[in-house]
């Protein structure tokens, strides 16, 4: 269980649990991360076919917006959120397109409409969460019936959840795991929402 945050302690660090923090954000835009977890085959692994409203929780310094920018067309929309300002500006930075639209918010209370995104997307960032459940029922209000919860977890982040443990997080609030790709260690798995 994360620890709970307060006023004195906002939770940031590298520990299990902690909020990744914008001093560190160079670490996940590491070249090395390039080669064992290339932007392409992730978002390879989303199957958007053009035209969807994809909203990433957790968008970090934009490793993957980009990818998703191109994966979603010129009639798509990704949705990259945040909790942290720092973390937004680097991931601008990186990303400046008409297909994406920055948003600083809690993943816990997303400024989202109810129904209106195809796919969230969600890598290494729920383990940051201490209210996971409230986390996955605001991914269950906004993800449309018939839309998709895409989680990236890795044993080598400190906050890696196991799929065990995830599918009986995310289950009860109406998804359906629909796959699992990559391995144990280093998977991608997709939730159908009923
Ligand atoms: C380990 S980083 C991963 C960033 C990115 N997904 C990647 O894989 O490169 C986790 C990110 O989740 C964000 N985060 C943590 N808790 C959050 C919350 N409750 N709402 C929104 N973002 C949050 C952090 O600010 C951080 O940018």
């Amino acid at each position: 269980m994360a620890p709970r945050r307060s006023a004195s302690d906002p939770g940031y660090g590298l520990a299990r649990g902690r909020i990744f923090p914008v001093e560190r954000a160079g670490s996940l835009l590491n070249p090395l991360r390039r080669i064992v977890q290339p932007p392409s085959r992730t978002v390879g692994r989303l199957g958007l076919s053009g035209g969807e409203t994809v909203l990433e929780i957790g968008c970090g310094p934009g490793y993957f917006t980009g990818a998703l920018a191109a994966g979603v067309g010129d009639d798509g929309l990704v949705v990259a959120l945040d909790l942290q300002a720092g973390m937004l500006q680097l991931a601008r930075a990186r990303t400046r397109s008409r297909r994406v639209r920055y948003v600083q918010g809690d993943a816990t209370g997303l400024p989202v409409g109810g129904g209106s995104i195809d796919v969230a997307v969600v890598v290494l960032m729920l383990g940051e969460v201490p209210e996971r459940a409230r986390c996955v029922a605001e991914l269950a209000r906004v993800v449309r019936v018939g839309g998709r919860a895409i989680f990236c977890e890795s044993r080598r982040d400190s906050d890696f959840i196991r799929l065990g443990a995830l599918v009986a997080l995310v289950e009860p609030s109406g998804f359906r795991l629909e796959s699992r790709r990559g391995a144990a260690w280093e998977y991608t798995a997709s939730f159908l929402k009923g």
